[in-house]
């Protein structure tokens, strides 16, 4: 059974229905072909820090981990009414439907709230098939361009957040977003995901018309890894710094308040509004020109 709504829930409807003007949006993707790069995190805490600032904006969650929709307070698998990304592909609803408030805590706990300004569309365990689902399809890469173009004149920033693959759900978010954020860890072997980035972008430019993306910006995210961090470690920094000087945004380092965040399912700000961590995505979110929104 489905708990019921927190107080201050607002359906995308009836925000939709009021008329505020925002937007168009701009659309950004996540992307690292490894898991453990901090996308999801980046996706979360940006896309809040951006929201905190007055910008309205919308995380999509296309992974089929769920993550960024855990993180803001959600587990779809659980929620046998609320439709998802997946319910989309089936034909079974539409993408505004799988639009919600992120929310600051568990759904349905006591003292959970809705998120001013932030909205996700949310994934579920299902979308393991969407490869295969869109694979068949006419028009296959352009599946979630469609759906994100319908939403773009109400919002201010979109994020999609990628699964840690390049396949053809990526392909999708790479041709929807006008910039690419590669997200990547310290270290040489990551450093080498930022070429793949470039490669696979320079690839869906050349078979498909109309794709704007770029590899705009990397964000270096000092995820915990289980390598020994020395100084090749250090060096590999400097050799991202070096090579992506103009694409760079202040680096996240390590904290554990981003773990504890992420299973209080809060976003940083609202969890450790002073912390260090949340100031840098906050740096972040202002080098990607969303600094506090003039009203
Ligand atoms: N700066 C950080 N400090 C400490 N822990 C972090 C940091 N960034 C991310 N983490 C943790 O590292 C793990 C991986 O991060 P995240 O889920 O954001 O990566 P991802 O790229 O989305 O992975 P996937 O490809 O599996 O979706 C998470 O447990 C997260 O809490
Ligand atoms: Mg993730």
């Amino acid at each position: 059974m489905t708990p019921p709504l927190p107080l201050a829930f607002i359906p995308f409807s009836e925000v939709i229905a009021a008329g505020i003007p925002h937007g168009p949006a701009r659309v950004f993707a996540m992307v690292n072909q490894s898991g453990g790069a901090g996308k999801t995190t980046s996706a979360v805490n940006i896309a809040a820090s951006a929201a905190a600032y007055g910008w309205r904006t919308l995380i999509v969650d296309g992974d089929a981990q769920c993550d960024a929709s855990v993180a803001c307070g959600y587990e779809p698998d659980l929620m046998e009414s609320q439709a998802t990304l997946y319910d989309v592909l089936l034909g079974v609803a539409s993408f505004e439907d799988t639009i919600v408030p992120a929310l600051a805590g568990k759904y349905g706990a006591e003292g959970t709230v809705a998120i001013e300004n932030l909205y996700i569309a949310l994934a579920s365990a299902e979308l393991e098939d969407a490869e295969q689902m869109l694979a068949t399809r006419v028009g296959r890469e352009f599946w979630l361009r469609g759906l994100i173009d319908a939403v773009r004149g109400h919002f201010d920033l979109i994020i999609i957040d990628c699964p840690g693959n390049l396949g053809l759900y990526v392909v999708n978010a790479i041709v929807a977003c006008d910039e690419v954020i590669g997200c990547v860890k310290p270290g040489w072997k990551e450093l080498r995901a930022l070429t793949r980035i470039e490669l696979k972008i320079e690839q869906i430019q050349g078979a498909l018309n109309g794709v704007k993306a770029y590899l705009s910006k990397v964000l270096v995210v000092d995820a915990p890894t289980h390598r020994s961090q020395g100084a090749v470690y250090d060096d590999s920094k400097k050799t991202v710094a070096t090579a992506y000087e103009e694409q760079m945004l202040p680096m996240v380092r390590r904290s554990p308040r981003i773990p504890e965040a992420y299973a209080a399912q809060k976003a940083l700000c609202i969890y450790d509004r002073a912390g260090d961590a949340t100031q840098e995505y906050f740096n972040v979110t202002k080098a990607l020109g969303f600094a506090r929104r003039k009203k």
